[in-house]
């Protein structure tokens, strides 16, 4: 029931925040000392420095802007990584995060990798979960822990998985999510607000159906275009652009994908299904 968490952006506050409202003894370090107000108004220590915060516990949760920022507080203090269980929700590459494993237990701790799936008011509410690999044994020893935060969704000891399936994730919210946002830019320009569109917006980005139809026909590069291809996908895209532009909205966002699928067309596969665009993006 002790826990060190190490940055307190929005992500690591609400993570030592959850930590404190489970009775947790927990102490704080974070580059810019003011961000700990609040938690040390509420009983969390504010470590002196990054060698007292990782002394004072044995499981170490950091949840930092990205790798470099991990390697420029532990590389300060590497002696006092023996023994400690660093958990690193830190968002990076798989190669960075299994270097960063190594390195760990090459000063005698151990590092579990972590992928969190939900922005920071969700950290200790249910239903929201975290990618995790690394050691079974750690992730066993340290799960309650873990589950005060989200659920725990393991995925093997690949220190690097936790970090891929997340970067997967993120790829596909981040696209998605502006394309919502164009698309409100689109309707605005056009006189209708976001509540209007609220509930189209919330059916046309429900895609799931096509996430269940396509995953078989990929593994097996079944790119059949029995129900869309390629050609009709380009036709249909450009009459969004030209809505788009009429309304004085930047079309640079669906031209890019209009010239993704226009180079899966120069390849001869106008006739496929979207799916094809696997390999027109793979290089
Ligand atoms: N926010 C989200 O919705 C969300 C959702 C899922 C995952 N994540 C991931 O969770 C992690 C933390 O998220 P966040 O929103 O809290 O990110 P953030 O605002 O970027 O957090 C920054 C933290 O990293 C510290 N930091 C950055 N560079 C540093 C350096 N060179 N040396 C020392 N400390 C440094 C900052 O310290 P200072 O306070 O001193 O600047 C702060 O504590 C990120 O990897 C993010 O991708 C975030």
């Amino acid at each position: 029931m002790s826990v060190t968490v190490i940055g307190l952006g929005p992500m690591g506050h609400a993570m030592a925040t959850a930590y404190l409202d489970k009775g947790y003894d927990v102490t704080v370090w974070n580059r810019t000392a003011r961000k700990a107000d609040d938690l040390v108004a509420r009983g969390a220590h504010l470590a002196p420095g990054v060698e007292a915060a990782l002394k004072a516990n044995e499981l170490v949760v950091l949840s930092l802007t990205g790798y470099d920022a991990v390697h420029a507080i532990l590389e300060q203090v590497p002696q006092a990584l023996a023994g400690r269980t660093v958990v690193n929700l830190t968002s990076d590459t798989p190669a960075n995060a299994r270097t960063a494993a190594e390195w760990v237990a090459s000063h005698g701790g151990t590092q579990i990798t972590g992928g969190v799936q939900t922005p920071p008011p969700g950290i200790g509410t249910p239903g929201v979960s975290t990618y995790y690999s690394g050691p079974a044994d750690a992730i066993e020893t340290h799960r309650a822990a873990l589950e005060v935060l989200t659920e725990v969704d393991y995925l093997g000891e690949d220190p690097g998985l936790a970090a891929l399936y997340y970067q997967i994730g993120i790829d596909m919210f981040w696209t998605g999510l502006v394309g919502y946002l164009h698309g409100q830019a689109m309707a605005r320009a056009h006189g209708v607000s976001a509540r209007q569109f609220r509930e189209h917006a919330v059916k046309s980005l429900d895609f799931g159906y096509f996430v269940e139809l396509y995953a078989p026909r990929i593994d097996a590069g079944d790119h059949s275009g029995d129900m869309e291809n390629l050609a009709m996908a380009a036709a249909s895209l450009e009459h969004v652009v030209r809505t788009a532009e009429a309304a004085g909205v930047d079309g640079a966002i669906p031209r890019a994908i209009l010239d993704t699928f226009r180079r899966g067309i120069a390849a001869g596969h106008g006739q496929d299904s979207l799916t094809r665009l696997t390999d027109v993006l793979t290089s």
